[in-house]
């Protein structure tokens, strides 16, 4: 083996650190909610590892941080035992039945009489299981049928939570040269919430609640669709360990994974029952507002060789229990099933229900998802059938109670016509969505004008959903553009309206014409444009001309636009319609230009995407930059297949590897000056 150069020696030791301290701010981030340092200060340190490893692949190790996405199984999921059967729980449903619980277990053993508790919520995840060896992540499995489950090591990686290494914190225990965790993965109500609009714009199948979303995201049978699920994790078990002083209670367990880096269950340390019973009633109250499903608490014998000697029946060890919360599923009866135009044309039915009580709540309506849904549960106009409601989740309907049927049921047939419009719907081959593609849609434009005046967009205050149809059914408005032409007098004839809110809306629409671009662009409701794209179109496009101009290969260079939205994009603008509403807006004064100064004269490097790295010869960075700004180039920090040119000055840090290792060609100062007087910017 040749002997490594010094600067080599150097590099590998930097490696090291950027792993420690990667896996350091995953672990301030996603466990203790609690980061040190910026997102952007967060992207650095993994884009200078992932350039490291890109010049140096052998140096790779699964634990780095850059492998939580991998490459996906050829097929399925191979099966793994489990070091020890993953049991489950049985169940009790008031203090009576935990009492006589507890009354059991003391007469197998009195030393329970005086057993103090371990009493966690009971998360309504999936069960995961984690193996490290010698502190580094090794396998990652289903529960399964308890004795065996499914290899998903390669999607439990993308999963920030998961530690790929152990203690998280270089400052914690040393790591047992052998563990097995066990947790639950689940995804919170706003990011099920999220994923799931998410996936209804791009006409994909949603999930029906936040745990089949856990579940389908960890089966996917590739990685890098997983990374990008909102999953998390809480842990409170200790499958196998071996090592010095195993944890001889469950307090100490969890206080054991905690100084190792794993994310816990929040537990409470119980004396006597009574605390218990106490701290199941807070819980139920709690739960209301639990960012997270949750269905019940788990009681456990704190004493885990007390625990251990009452033994296990069936499949459930005694020495726990879980305390189930009062259920949030009735049963009703389903009266219509109507459909619901969203602003992208997409339908989506819902459930008209015999009005029911769930949970303190009256619910009158429930989503039923899709039309798929529908003919898969085989639920029926008529149908009792069973809702649910949890948390601030909205209700939907799990199914239908099939014996309940009376024959008078009627089987839905979806709409072949859009149910506000009347134009014939489409279904898009490999797409769950069934859409209304009349773009005059009235539904479709009130959603429009709903979507422009929204928070996150142009900020109309006042003009919600009902007033936004009000103007679509008064003919007021025929697109958004023709909010800026309204005046009192047209708004005084609606149901509502006296002066003063007549005057008020126009006012409040008047002072939007204000509004950055990046949120103009977003309420335009481009199909793959959220907040976070316009932003980012806002930052490279000074005005909507601009935008407008641009082809699916510049909008593709963006990071952050890939080609399925680069194209939505420049279809929005190729449409005369929408060409109609840019030349009226424009008219209307609604124009903003980006707040970044615009260059006059001319632009040599424009389209170009430089990245510097080292020390260059007579300038700063920052000058550098803004004189590459001004030539109208991009200047990003990271060396990508996007970048056109590293400047490679003195002393070139890490990037000049990856640069080399993606086949980016470097340029010194001089010649990115004489780059520039080049006509067009080409050599
Ligand atoms: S202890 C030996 N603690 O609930 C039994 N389970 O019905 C170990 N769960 O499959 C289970 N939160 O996936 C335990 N704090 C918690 C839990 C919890 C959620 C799940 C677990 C299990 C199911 C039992």
């Amino acid at each position: 083996m040749p002997t490594p150069t010094a600067n080599e020696a150097a590099l590998r030791q930097r490696y090291e650190e950027l792993k420690r301290l990667i896996h350091y701010h995953n672990y301030r981030y996603y466990v203790l909610n609690d980061p040190v340092i910026s997102d952007y200060e967060y992207d650095q340190l993994m884009r200078e590892l992932e350039a490291i490893e890109a010049a140096h692949p052998d140096w790779v190790t699964p634990d780095s941080p850059s492998q939580r996405a991998g490459a996906p199984p050829a097929e399925g999921f191979r099966k793994v035992r489990h070091p020890a059967p993953i049991l489950s729980l049985a169940n009790v449903f008031d203090d009576a039945e935990l009492e006589a619980w507890l009354e059991r277990l003391a007469r197998l053993n009195p030393r329970v009489r005086e057993a103090d508790f371990s009493v966690e919520p009971k998360i309504d995840g999936l069960t995961v299981v984690l193996h490290y060896r010698d502190g580094v992540f090794v396998l990652g499995a289903t529960r399964g049928d308890g004795l065996e489950g499914e290899d998903i090591t390669a999607n439990l990686r993308t999963v920030r939570a998961v530690p790929l290494r152990i203690p998280v914190d270089p400052q914690g225990p040393p790591p047992p040269p052998y563990i097995v965790v066990r947790g639950e993965a689940y995804m919170t109500h706003a990011d099920f919430e999220a994923l799931n609009e998410h996936l209804r714009q791009q006409g994909e199948r949603t999930f029906a609640n936040p745990r089949n979303a856990a579940a389908g995201s960890l089966r996917q049978l590739d990685p890098n669709i997983t990374a990008q699920r909102p999953l998390r994790l809480l842990c409170y078990q200790i499958v196998a360990y071996e090592g010095p002083h195993p944890p001889r209670t469950q307090w100490e367990v969890l206080q054991r994974l905690k100084a190792l880096g794993f994310p816990v269950v929040p537990a409470e340390h119980c004396p006597d029952l009574d605390c218990v019973k106490r701290a199941y009633r807070a819980w139920v109250e709690r739960r209301e507002h639990w960012p997270y499903d949750l269905d019940g608490v788990v009681v456990k014998i704190n004493d885990l060789e007390l625990q251990r000697s009452l033994g296990v029946v069936g499949k459930d060890p005694r020495g726990m229990v879980a305390y189930k919360f009062p259920a949030r599923e009735v049963t009703t009866v389903l009266l219509d099933i109507r459909v619901n135009v969203g602003r992208t044309g997409v339908l989506t039915p819902y459930a008209v229900l015999e009005p029911v009580e769930i949970g303190g709540v009256v619910v009158r309506k429930a989503t039923l998802h899709n039309f798929d849904y529908i003919r898969e549960k085989d639920i029926r106009v008529g149908d009792r059938v069973i809702v649910r409601r949890s948390g601030d989740v909205i209700p939907y309907i799990v199914g239908p109670v099939v014996s309940a049927r009376t024959g008078r049921e009627r089987v839905y047939e979806p709409p072949t016509h859009c149910p506000v419009c009347g134009a014939p719907v489409e279904k898009i081959v490999g797409e769950v969505a069934v859409y209304c593609i009349n773009a005059a849609c009235p539904a479709q434009l009130s959603r429009n004008i709903e979507h422009f005046a929204s928070r996150e967009a142009m900020d109309i205050e006042g003009l919600g959903r009902k007033i936004a149809e009000q103007l679509v059914a008064a003919r007021l408005v025929g697109d958004v553009a023709d909010l800026y032409y309204l005046t009192v007098d047209d708004l005084l004839p609606l149901e509502g309206f006296a002066q003063k809110k007549a005057a008020n809306l126009v006012a409040a629409i008047q002072a939007s014409k204000q509004r950055p671009l990046a949120r103009l662009i977003y309420g335009l409701g481009i199909r793959g444009v959220g907040a976070v794209n316009a932003r980012l179109l806002a930052e490279h496009y000074p005005d909507l001309d601009a935008l407008a101009q641009a082809t699916e290969e510049d909008l593709a260079t963006l990071e952050g636009i890939g080609p399925v939205t680069a194209r939505f994009i420049v279809d929005w603008f190729r449409q005369e319609r929408n060409r109609q509403v840019l030349r009226k807006l424009r008219q209307a004064g609604v124009w903003p230009r980006a707040e970044r100064a615009t260059q006059a004269g001319p632009q040599p490097l424009a389209g170009l995407t430089f990245v510097i790295t080292g020390t260059l010869p007579g300038i700063t960075r920052d000058e550098a930059k803004a004189w590459l700004e001004a030539q109208g180039a991009k200047v990003t920090n990271s060396v990508s297949r996007k970048t056109s040119y590293l400047i490679v000055g003195d002393n070139p840090g890490s990037k000049l590897a990856r640069a080399q290792a993606l086949g980016v060609p470097t340029l010194s100062w001089d010649e990115v000056q004489a780059l520039a007087q080049t006509p067009g910017g080409r050599p």
